[in-house]
């Protein structure tokens, strides 16, 4: 990971898969990519650089993930401005027309609970930028869109592993910033705010589960849930809650935001199923943003071979 210059490339201006690879062999002929050991030192500078709706810093992860779709990638445009981010208002448009008035930072993650080392850390000893890679993963709302960004990363598994959680730690609450200041949404009981959500430890434990601080190489935007935001790819777009302040270990399954606001609607698991229908939409099929026509949906968003193990036995039409 490397901090360069501004890009010379704008962000508006990438609108595929293939001008994106042109910048990511650009960064490589700069010979950013391999330079992640020196991005430790110039990681507290990257993300004081990252402030506004469009960053500039640049985020180089030489890692990619073998789970990486090959699918053609959401234009960034796209990625960045229809977003679902409640705390900015309930519009597609809202998060990126408002989210200026977000800082994120400076930042302080707690990670408390069941665990052996909990602590509050500054965001800028929070990531470790030698553990960042390039994840290019499916995203699929329970509205029935879809998109495919290309997120930086670390597994959420690092931050589990660094807290050592006790034998009574079964679930891994999140919980995003509770500041209506910074997010004017909160100032209406449109959610029961804080947004929180959760994971089965081994849910939350798996490869694919990923803390994202950027897309598209860059920081990530405000509106996309800077400067700390989950990513769950086999599980519908809600679970990845944005803007992450704390990571709790508890015993006992913990109550979702959505969860309480309507039960009959959305469960703890919420795995991409189109066999389930989430009334009032159907999971049968999604609208990939920028394509003409629908496409079927698959379990799992895709990732069944990767995930499919851990609900061996259960119900999922029961447990949704
Ligand atoms: N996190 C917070 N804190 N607040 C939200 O309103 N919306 C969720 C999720 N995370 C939300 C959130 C929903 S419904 C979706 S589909 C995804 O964020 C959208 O992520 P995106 O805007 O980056 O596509």
């Amino acid at each position: 990971m490397y901090i360069g210059k501004p890009s010379d490339i704008k962000p508006s201006e990438i609108t595929d898969r293939k001008v994106y690879q042109q910048r990511r062999r650009f960064l490589g002929v700069a010979g950013v990519s391999a330079a992640g050991l020196a991005a430790a030192a110039a990681l507290p500078g990257l993300l004081s650089a990252s402030r506004g709706v469009h960053a500039q810093a640049r985020l180089a992860a030489a890692y990619q993930s073998p789970f990486n779709t090959k699918e053609a990638l959401t234009p960034y445009k796209d990625v960045t401005t229809y977003n679902n981010f409640y705390e900015f208002g309930v519009g597609k448009s809202d998060p990126a027309e408002l989210a200026a008035s977000l800082k994120p930072h400076p930042w302080t993650v707690t990670v408390d609970g069941a665990c052996a080392s909990p602590g509050a850390y500054h965001l800028e000893d929070f990531i470790k930028p030698h553990a960042l890679g390039d994840y290019v993963y499916r995203h699929r709302c329970v509205e029935a869109w879809s998109m495919v960004i290309p997120w930086v990363g670390f597994p959420l598994a690092e931050v589990i592993k660094r807290a050592r959680p006790t034998g009574a730690a079964k679930f891994v609450q999140f919980t995003t910033l509770l500041d209506p200041k910074m997010f004017p949404g909160q100032r209406f009981p449109v959610l029961d705010w804080p947004y929180t959500e959760g994971l089965r430890m081994d849910e939350a434990l798996h490869p694919l589960t990923l803390l994202a601080v950027g897309l598209y190489g860059e920081v990530l935007p405000n509106q996309n849930g800077a400067p700390l935001r989950l990513v769950v790819p086999w599980k519908y777009g809600f679970k990845s809650i944005k803007s992450i302040v704390r990571i709790s270990f508890v015993e006992q399954q913990p109550i979702t935001t959505w969860m309480r606001a309507v039960p009959s609607r959305y469960g703890f698991y919420s795995n991409v199923n189109p066999d389930v229908d989430t009334v009032p939409w159907s999971q049968r099929y999604e609208r990939r943003i920028g394509n003409l026509f629908k496409q079927k949906t698959l379990m799992f968003n895709g990732y069944g071979a990767q995930v499919a193990h851990l609900y061996a036995g259960m119900n999922l039409a029961k447990d949704y």
